[in-house]
């Protein structure tokens, strides 16, 4: 990764200031949750750099802040609102939610949403319901071991999926084990890399100690280094040759890159699938979905082979919220729109830095954008400007800008009223229109010219 000279770090801070001066009341917030929270925040991600923001709310495509102040959202309620926020729908059905109901025991709702489930994932022939994204790839982890009777899962650099000890191993590619995680565990992880040798994750599937692979199907890092569909399909291919199980992690994609996510597009039938964010209405859990050889592991309660537990697993508020956001969005219009949106608004933005002379490019699957700049202090690479170029910038470089240059695009978009996730874009929805596109394409011209004219980005 790029380090940013002292000179550029200073003019950064420059842009970070602004922030702090539009933004009283989150840094009032900042202060007060530092004394109670650890980092004033429950997400390392969310603690953004000079302040994280606090919140009010949202509705349709756009945020209130503490301060009063309204952003376009790409957030979006980390990517579960494609819909947008309040949608009557999903308000209603919370609303006649009977608390009574309880939590913690078997209930009707939670048969119903997995039936809904099932029927737009036919690979799925049971589901176990878990407690979020982490969750959902622990527990595959553990299945396709007990499946197999082997200890190695085989994953992709930079593929996200989740916090724990085994997904935190390999997330940053030839990185040492992170801190806290067992060295021991080091050796039950292999990484592999996107955009590398195919031959060698063939190899590595043949040495016939890999439990199961599991693919960031959109590309590592929700899209952010793109996958193709014909190496995706060639990745699920390589599995089945070897009798791995093929673990399709779709806590983002699912429901997002269609009503049966980038299975049902590209007919992946994986073993296991992981679903979560649009899955759970936007409330905390996720879900375990697959073959009934290896979700059969689960079926004799505490006789069951596999163990696995979990309070408040399947509870009936999430089943609510999921059975009506499901239901909202199952004949894949939402889908179309917010795909649509995302494709005006690349195109737009690519435009912009064509004519702002940028070295760089906006792109991303589906209903995702993300932007690369190339740092001006980096070695030089032939961006031509606005245009996605995956030979000129390969995909393991798409994430790997400096972080201070990432924290203050994100800060200067903030002040221009555009709120993205911390990765330089982030996810659309249905209702994301005209409005949003104009004022989202204004704050990029904005806040570009800055980071040109500061001598941050490479110009071409
Ligand atoms: C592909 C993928 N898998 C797993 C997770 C982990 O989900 P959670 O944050 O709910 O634990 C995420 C979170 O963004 C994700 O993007």
């Amino acid at each position: 990764m790029t380090q940013l000279s002292s000179t550029s770090l200073a003019s950064l801070d420059e842009m970070k200031c602004d922030y702090l001066r539009k933004h009283p009341a989150s840094q009032a917030m900042y202060e007060r949750a530092r004394k109670t929270l650890a980092g004033g925040t429950s997400h390392n991600y969310r603690a953004s750099v000079p302040i994280p923001l606090y919140w009010q709310g949202g509705q349709g495509a756009r945020m209130r802040d503490v301060d009063g102040l309204e952003y376009v959202d790409y957030a979006l309620n980390g990517a579960s609102a494609i819909i947008g926020h309040g949608d009557p729908r999903v308000l209603e059905a919370i609303a006649s939610y009977d608390p009574r109901l309880g939590g913690a025991t078997n209930n009707e709702l939670e048969v119903i949403w997995a039936e809904r489930i099932k029927k737009l994932y036919p690979s799925a022939d049971l589901v176990r319901f878990t407690g979020s994204g982490s969750d959902s790839t622990t527990l595959a982890f553990r299945l396709v071991r007990g499946y197999s009777g082997k200890d190695r899962i085989l994953r992709f650099g930079r593929a996200y999926h989740g916090w724990h000890d085994h997904s935190a191993i390999g997330y940053l590619e030839g990185a040492p084990i992170p801190c806290g995680v067992p060295a021991s565990q080091g050796d039950l992880i292999v990484t592999a890399s996107l955009d590398g040798d195919l031959e060698a994750v063939r190899q590595r599937l043949a040495g016939g100690d890999i439990a199961g692979m599991i693919v960031e199907p959109s590309g590592a890092g929700m899209g952010m280094n793109p996958l193709s569909h014909d190496r995706l399909l060639e990745l699920r291919a390589l599995a089945r040759a070897e009798n791995v199980p093929f673990i399709c992690d779709e806590n983002v994609t699912g429901f997002r890159w269609s009503p049966g996510g980038i299975q049902a597009l590209l007919n992946l039938d994986p073993d296991l699938t992981l679903l979560g964010k649009i899955a759970t209405g936007g409330f905390p859990g996720s879900a375990v979905a697959g073959k009934a050889a290896i979700m059969d592991q689960l079926a004799h309660g505490v006789r069951s082979p596999v163990s696995h537990s979990g309070t408040y697993n399947g509870h009936p508020v999430v089943a609510t919220a999921a059975i009506a956001m499901i239901d909202a969005i199952s004949d894949g219009e939402p889908q179309r729109r917010a795909e649509a949106f995302a494709t005006d608004l690349k195109s737009e933005l690519n435009k912009l830095m064509a004519a702002l002379s940028i070295a760089g490019f906006a792109y991303g699957p589906s209903s995702t954008y993300w932007v690369y700049l190339h740092p001006n202090e980096a070695d030089p690479l032939a961006v031509v400007p606005g245009r996605p170029d995956y030979d000129a910038v390969s995909p393991s470089i798409l994430s790997n800008a400096p972080l201070e240059m990432v924290e203050a695009l994100y800060c200067g978009l903030c002040n221009n009223g555009v709120f993205n996730t911390i990765f330089n874009g982030g996810f659309t929805s249905s209702v994301h229109g005209p409005s949003e596109l104009d004022q989202t394409v204004s704050a990029y011209a904005a806040v570009l010219r800055e980071l040109r004219d500061r001598g941050i980005v490479a110009t071409v």
